[in-house]
């Protein structure tokens, strides 16, 4: 494979093939957003993307370029069902000779496919309607949306200024020119509103207010919602007036958290070994990592992280530190199970063992029996209906 158009014969019969895939596992639903897939060339979008390379120790992503890996793989990678990066740490890549990146977090992308299109389908859009869109990454989403809606229905707002830049070319290179703009998606863009749909392809620890005054009652917000412990998933949210409110779905598809809310770089202070009070815990440290456990404790901690580092030549201890109110818990193993240790304005451990009982109580749900309810004064997360038990997102 050589000439442009040899490229361009393969890449069409690669998104026939992506769409036909697509189809089959249930993604794509519709036959306009079937014709977008197999009308849209991602291999526009990503020329040039980074992979995470397998091998032992750090995490390392290398360069996947038609020069690196030959041009009928480069081609067959693009339109495969996976998320590629094209971009770490905020920082510009020089893609005339893009080297192989270690320690750096993922800081833009181009989303599966099958998220990507998923989310159009949840986002229940017709022609006609007026979309936001927060993140434009590559603009390989809002391309989808041009194709499908009209350029003139699409705005798309991107933070990062080389990210936004390339996408525009990159748009402009596939026939599209919606309203492009630089700058934080939090503030929308008053503009073009009122908007039918919002969506958002980076997560937030909350639904931006603005949003709510942008999108016309009756319409749709499609948000990741997300923590610095981990995702909470994918919320729809229903617009009516000045609130919103909706469900989250059955999985937890994780987004890049918001540059502007990603966690502090300090984890908080690490409470000496007399610091706090010590009970016996009722669970251990391992609720942080297991899937529904871990949902709960990321809505009764919402501004803490954790790590676990032997403490004086002892057993290794898990550290849960909330670095916003000096809040802390300590989890050591004892010969029956584990005990806590807690400090600070807010008693993390009792927040999160309560937040897991009440879950147990309700038959240990998976998040699609979780909402959210928004309101200019309030957000919270609730479990069954909004008049169930709750937990504050923080604001
Ligand atoms: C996962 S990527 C988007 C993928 C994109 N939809 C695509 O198909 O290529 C997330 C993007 O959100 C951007 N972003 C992060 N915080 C943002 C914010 N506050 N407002 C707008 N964009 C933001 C990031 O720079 C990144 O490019």
């Amino acid at each position: 494979m050589a000439s442009e158009s040899d490229v361009e014969t393969a890449a069409a019969d690669l998104r026939r093939q992506l769409a036909a895939r697509l189809e089959k596992d249930g993604w794509l639903r519709s036959p306009e957003w079937r014709a977008a897939v197999e009308a849209v060339s991602r291999h526009v979008f990503i020329p040039r993307f980074y992979r995470e390379s397998v091998g032992p120790g750090v995490t390392t992503w290398e360069p996947v370029t038609p020069e690196t890996v030959g041009q009928e793989e480069w081609l067959r990678l693009v339109y495969s069902d996976e998320t590629w990066m094209t971009q770490f740490d905020g920082r510009d890549i020089d893609w005339a000779d893009p080297k192989p990146v270690s320690n750096a977090a993922p800081t833009s992308s181009s989303t599966l496919p099958s998220l990507v299109v998923r989310m159009l389908e949840d986002l229940d859009v017709h022609e006609g309607m007026n979309v936001l869109e927060i993140g434009t990454g590559t603009g390989y989403s809002t391309a989808l949306m041009c194709h499908r809606l009209g350029v003139e229905s699409v705005t798309s707002i991107e933070t990062d200024e080389g990210v936004a830049r390339r996408a525009r070319q990159a748009l402009t290179r596939a026939g599209y020119i919606p309203r492009l703009l630089v700058g934080d998606g939090r503030a929308g863009h008053l503009d073009g509103a009122p908007y039918e749909r919002l969506i958002a392809t980076c997560g937030f620890r909350n639904v931006p207010p603005a949003w709510l005054e942008q999108v016309r009652p009756g319409g749709v917000i499609l948000t990741t919602l997300r923590g610095w412990m981990r995702s909470l998933g994918l919320v729809k949210l229903i617009v009516t007036g000045d609130s919103a409110s909706g469900w989250f779905s059955d999985d937890d598809p994780s987004f890049m958290i918001a540059r502007q809310q990603d966690a502090p770089e300090s984890l908080g202070m690490v409470p000496g070994p007399g610091d706090g009070t010590t009970r016996k815990a009722t669970h251990g440290p391992e609720v942080l990592t297991s899937s529904g456990p871990a949902f709960m404790a990321q809505l009764a901690a919402p501004d803490a992280r954790f790590f676990a580092m032997p403490v004086d030549g002892g057993p290794v201890c898990t550290f849960l530190l909330d670095s916003v109110t000096d809040s802390f818990a300590v989890l050591a193993p004892t010969d029956s199970g584990w005990e806590v240790r807690q400090g600070g304005p807010r008693r993390l451990w009792d927040a999160v063992e309560s937040a897991v009982t009440t879950w147990e109580e309700y038959g240990s749900p998976n998040a699609a029996a979780f909402g959210v309810t928004v309101s200019h004064g309030q957000q919270v997360v609730w479990l069954g209906n909004p008049n169930g038990p709750q937990w504050p997102l923080p604001t």
